[in-house]
């Protein structure tokens, strides 16, 4: 907390004053009151909450002023005789005699001097000490919400989390604990599976079991060990196995064959058995995409570098692929998204023939 004014600036102020001879100071007449007030220091400091202690004393005396015209500045320091005497962590209003100093750590040991000052800008050099320690923090954080889950592969899954916030510690202290399971429900909270590093709100689980549904419960806790207790559980699947036999080449043969088949495949490229496919499509750079984007018809283990994939999904003419033709099925509605999704798979665990 700052001071309504510097005290310079209050001194200023009345040596003005009393230069122009309308100053307030009385005794000898020159300029100003070089005398401090007699203050007896602190008397005591209170503990109120894990982030104030309140701090007291007996008002100062001045050979001028009124004892309700004195201020006090408080001194604030963690470290016994460390405050800086230059700079007041509070000044009080006027004839106070108590002040709450805010904005603290949490069980924490704080050491005050308080000064008196009076109008003229002459502040005592007492060194009187009084100290307390707030209290420690019990304030669970406030979950942020939007825990996210998303399979990525066979054996990942991604998970991002909104910000928590917390009475006492920034959102770039808070850690999150992950809780998983693989029914619903079935979360250990005494163990977390996860402790994520200060502030970061993403982790990805890997190595998990293809096939198999995962529940993620996350939770904040600031750094005295306090964690929310929210129930909010996100779930993905992981990926299975995708079969070509049986998943795959239906989709090609119903969709695809009657112009990517026998005696003329459309672009060359045959996609009637895997062994054709094989040859014209898989690590088989495709026709109709730039220079720049040589990406070939199927790209094992990169769906996102396969154009067959940019074909069915209609990205085919982004800027990063730069392809030309039409979205295939060709003058037919698109794909499924499941179909699509089953493909991508597929290319994704390596274009296999299973
Ligand atoms: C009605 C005929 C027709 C059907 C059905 C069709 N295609 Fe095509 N396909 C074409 C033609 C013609 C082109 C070239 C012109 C274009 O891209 O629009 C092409 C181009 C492509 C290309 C680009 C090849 C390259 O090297 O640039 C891919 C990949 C592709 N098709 C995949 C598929 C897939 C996968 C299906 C089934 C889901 C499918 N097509 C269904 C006629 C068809």
């Amino acid at each position: 907390m700052k001071a309504p004014l510097h005290p310079a600036f209050v001194s200023l102020i009345l040596s003005l004053l009393a230069a122009c001879g309308g100053g307030s100071s009385s005794g000898g007449g020159g300029s100003g009151d070089g005398i401090p007030p007699m203050f007896a220091g602190a008397t005591a400091a209170f503990a109120l909450s894990d982030a104030s202690i309140e701090v007291s004393w007996a008002p100062a005396m001045d050979n001028v002023d009124p004892a309700s015209a004195l201020i006090y500045n408080v001194y604030a320091s963690q470290i016994s005789g460390a405050q800086d005497l230059m700079t007041p962590d509070l000044t009080s209003a006027a004839g106070s005699t108590t002040e709450i100093v805010t904005g603290l750590l949490p069980a924490a040991n704080y050491f005050f001097i308080v000064r008196a000052m009076d109008t003229s800008g002459n502040e005592d050099t007492n060194l009187i000490e009084v100290s307390d320690t707030t209290f420690p923090d019990t304030t669970d954080p406030i979950w942020g919400g939007g825990t996210s889950a998303i399979a990525t592969s066979l054996t990942e899954i991604d998970l991002t989390w909104n910000a928590a916030t917390d009475n006492q510690a920034m959102q770039s202290q808070l850690v999150y604990n992950i809780y998983s399971a693989t029914v619903s429900g079935g979360q250990n909270f005494l163990a977390p599976d996860f402790m994520t590093p200060p502030g970061i709100l993403t982790h990805t689980f890997t190595g998990l079991t293809p096939d198999t549904d995962y529940f993620f419960v996350v939770r904040a806790q600031d750094p005295s060990g306090n964690e929310d207790t929210n129930l909010m559980e996100a779930s993905a699947r992981t990926f299975g196995i995708v079969s070509f036999a049986t998943q795959v080449q239906p989709i090609f043969t119903i969709n695809c064959v009657v112009c990517h088949g026998p005696p003329f495949p459309a672009q060359g490229q045959d996609l009637s058995n895997y062994t054709t496919i094989d040859s014209t499509a898989i690590n088989v750079p495709a026709n109709e995409t730039m220079l720049t984007s040589m990406l070939d018809r199927i790209e094992p283990f990169d769906s996102t570098l396969s154009y067959l994939i940019h074909k069915i999904d209609g990205t085919h003419l982004d800027p990063a692929v730069q392809g030309s033709g039409l979205q295939m099925p060709r003058l037919r509605p698109p794909l499924p998204l499941a179909d699509r999704d089953l493909i991508r798979a597929w290319i994704n665990q390596g274009a296999q023939n299973n």
